[in-house]
């Protein structure tokens, strides 16, 4: 992050949420707010073709909320969404959340560079602030997690979902579990999603080139890659910290849960990213 300006990197995932919503068919991420809340920015660029990368911003905004439903039922009552960026969820559950006949109370944690550059951007949209939702401003590399959450009204004793997506790149490693642990800790029926990019070693050649494309560009929006894992590290890290239950997958995986005979071939390529659901 470049101090005093937003994460260029939020503008991109949303935008391809943005795009997913304009372009493809059927939807894997259903997004109602998606463009409006870039609409302050003006018209969106659309490109031609269909993008492994858009596939990825889908299936993984999917994926947190499909777990956040699944966590609902084993009885989390509140949703914190940790460098949410520009995140809809807050304003597209306004009212009593699904099947629970109550509004569920969302904390989105954020640099505050890029919370109040959201905020000014709903005002801008129209968007309104739900009362459920609070903003909690976090540098998680230089401030503990859950003393900020506390201050804000967060509840120790309930059990929460913790949504962390595109955010593990950019920190480094004793920040990531520190903050995974300072989750744990909290409450042992709580739950998290977060995406990682997997290491290196062992990638084929093009996932390695994708790898440095990737290294390249985000650094050059003064969002250099810090955390990069190889999966049994991942596991073995969850599993030290008390989460006993760890679903770890791969693209592959995730283009079988969600892109299955699509008639436009939208899916994600290669193998340098995950996602993992970590749970009591
Ligand atoms: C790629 S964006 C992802 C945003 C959102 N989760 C999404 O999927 O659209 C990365 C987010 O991490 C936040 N972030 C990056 N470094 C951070 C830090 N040190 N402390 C707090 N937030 C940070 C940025 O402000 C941004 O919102």
């Amino acid at each position: 992050m470049i101090q005093g300006r937003p994460s260029t990197t939020a503008l991109r995932a949303a935008t391809y949420r943005a795009q997913h919503q304009m372009l493809d068919q059927p939807l894997v991420f259903v997004d109602p707010l998606a463009v409006k809340i870039l609409s302050p920015l003006g018209p969106l660029k659309l490109p031609p073709r269909t993008s492994p990368v858009r596939a990825w911003a889908a299936a993984r905004g999917r994926f947190a909320e499909d777990a956040l439903d699944a966590a609902r039922s084993r009885g989390c009552t509140q949703y914190v969404i940790l460098g949410a960026g520009l995140d809809t969820f807050a304003y597209r559950h306004t009212g009593a959340y699904r099947h629970t006949g109550s509004s569920l109370p969302v904390f989105e944690v954020d640099h505050a560079d890029t919370q109040a550059w959201k905020r000014s951007l709903l005002r801008q949209a129209g968007i309104a602030e739900p009362p459920q939702v609070t903003y909690v401003a976090v540098d998680f590399t230089h401030q503990a997690l859950v003393p900020e959450l506390l201050r804000a009204g967060f509840l120790p004793n309930e059990p929460a979902f913790f949504s962390w997506l595109g955010v593990t790149p950019y920190l480094h490693e004793s920040a990531v579990w520190e903050t995974v642990a300072a989750i744990r800790g909290l409450h042992p029926r709580n739950e998290i999603v977060f995406d990682y990019l997997v290491e290196r070693a062992g990638l084929s050649w093009r996932s390695r080139l994708a790898h440095r494309i990737i290294e390249w560009y985000v650094a050059r929006l003064g969002e250099p890659l810090r955390f990069l894992s190889a999966p049994p590290a991942i596991r073995t890290n969850l599993e030290r910290i008390g989460f006993a239950t760890v679903d770890d997958l791969d693209c592959p995986a995730l283009n079988e849960c969600y892109f299955r005979n699509r008639p436009d071939r939208l899916r994600i390529a290669g193998r340098i990213a995950r996602i993992v659901h970590a749970r009591p």
